[in-house]
């Protein structure tokens, strides 16, 4: 085990009814606040009202930004930014998932420090010294941004989609209310699932030895995930599911299970470029490229990918047929995305290898080798995009 630093101050109110004092903990950091979400389906499902009763109750005054959009774009963060400084907001609630919470943490950043906002994200993180406070109301569990230090942003004048990681942008505290995502359609929820697994996942294929005690949490919060993302998506206003779904979600993301360990994360940057590009959900480019993934780098280290197919997947074959029992765990996790309704291929989703080279470039920018379980280079990657199609 590594020698580690664990902090994360997020404080989480959770279950039903948590959202009523939302007003309270806004006002104990500010009365005149930035209230950002997304396309309109708070407004549709009754929690823009109770969010914003509870913030009148409380006399905090609030302005408006709606609009981000999956995939959250860099011109939203900008006019964010603009109309912080403009109206002197210097909190922000951020009210529905990954993709409103990060716009809010750009937003945060971009208001408080002097250089461009995309120059963080490109690879400028370490100068975060400063960033506006961070409330959550959540509405999605998938990211679990709701106390990650992490955002990530598309920037629609290039298709780049590029992170920053800062514990400046930690959420101050987040509401998970697991009745609150009963009205997500079907595909959002297994595209939630499978990012909550593929968070597992990164962590769990390390190089790192004697990590048991997280092994057994990863593999604990995978069985979890696999578990109760079926049945969240089979019994929608199944309010156990959905609980158990979101707190994993949440505890997936907030570095407990990373600690003592080296994750790898190409799946996810490789998976960023898809995105960027083609626009597609983040759980369902997951669950194209993690299996691609596994199959490329499998050969690294077969005792971790037999432990996981095993511990995780109860495959059970002689353990002197370590191949077949590798290649059987990948197959049950490709039967379980399938099972959530999501593509596993790329030509399931109409995109072809015209682009591969381009994306596989742009992955490594700013890298000298991509993920940390297998170094790879660009390819490595060509031929993971390969795979998947
Ligand atoms: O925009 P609205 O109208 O709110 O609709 C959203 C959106 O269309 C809808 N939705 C959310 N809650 C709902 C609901 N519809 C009905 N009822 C509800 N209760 O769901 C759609 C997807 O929302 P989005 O916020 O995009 O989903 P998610 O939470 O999966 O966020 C994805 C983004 O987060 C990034 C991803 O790359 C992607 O851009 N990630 C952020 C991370 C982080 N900050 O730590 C880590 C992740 O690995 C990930 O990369
Ligand atoms: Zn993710």
């Amino acid at each position: 085990m590594l020698n580690f630093t664990f902090y994360n101050p997020a404080k989480i109110y959770f279950g039903a009814g948590q959202e009523a004092k939302v007003g309270e903990y806004v006002a104990q950091y500010s009365k005149k606040i930035l209230l950002h979400y997304g396309g309109g389906s708070i407004k549709k499902n009754g929690i823009y009202q109770k969010v914003a009763d509870s913030l009148r109750k409380s006399g905090v005054a609030f302005v408006e930004l709606g609009g981000a959009q999956p995939n959250p774009r860099l011109s939203l963060v900008r006019k964010g930014i603009q109309l912080c400084k403009e109206h002197g907001l210097n909190f922000i609630l951020a009210v529905g998932g990954g993709s409103v919470i990060d716009s809010a943490k750009g937003i945060a950043v971009g208001v408080c420090e002097q250089e461009d906002i995309w120059d963080y994200y490109m690879g400028g993180s370490d100068r975060i010294t400063q960033a506006l406070s961070i409330g959550v109301v959540l509405t999605i569990p998938a990211t679990g941004s709701e106390s990650s230090p992490s955002s990530v942003i598309t920037n629609e004048e290039n298709d780049m989609k590029r992170s920053i990681a800062t514990p400046h942008v930690i959420p101050k505290f987040a509401v998970l209310n697991p009745e609150f995502t009963y009205t997500l359609p079907p595909y959002q929820i297994a595209c939630g699932a499978s990012d909550i697994l593929s968070h597992l996942m990164e962590r769990y294929f390390t190089q790192v030895d004697h990590v048991d005690f997280t092994d057994r949490l990863l593999e604990a919060s995978m069985r979890t995930i696999l578990d109760h993302g079926v049945l969240a998506l089979e019994h929608p206003e199944d309010y156990h599911a959905r609980a158990e779904m979101m707190w994993v979600g949440t505890v997936a993301h907030n570095g407990l299970l990373n600690t003592g360990r080296i994750g790898d994360w190409a799946s996810h940057h490789i998976e960023h470029e898809l995105s960027g590009i083609y626009d597609i959900a983040h759980g369902a480019g997951l669950a194209i490229v993690t299996p691609a993934w596994m199959k490329y780098v499998c050969h690294a280290n077969m005792d971790r990918f037999v432990q996981f197919a095993t511990r995780v997947f109860d495959v059970s074959y002689p353990m002197e047929e370590k191949e077949s029992i590798v290649r059987e765990g990948i197959l049950r996790l490709e039967a379980w995305y399938q099972r959530m309704g999501l593509p596993i291929r790329l030509s399931e989703v109409g995109i072809g290898r015209d682009r591969f080279a381009e994306m596989a470039g742009k992955c490594m920018i700013g890298r000298s080798r991509e993920g940390n379980f297998q170094k790879l280079d660009q390819e490595d990657i060509i031929k993971i995009y390969e795979l998947a199609l």
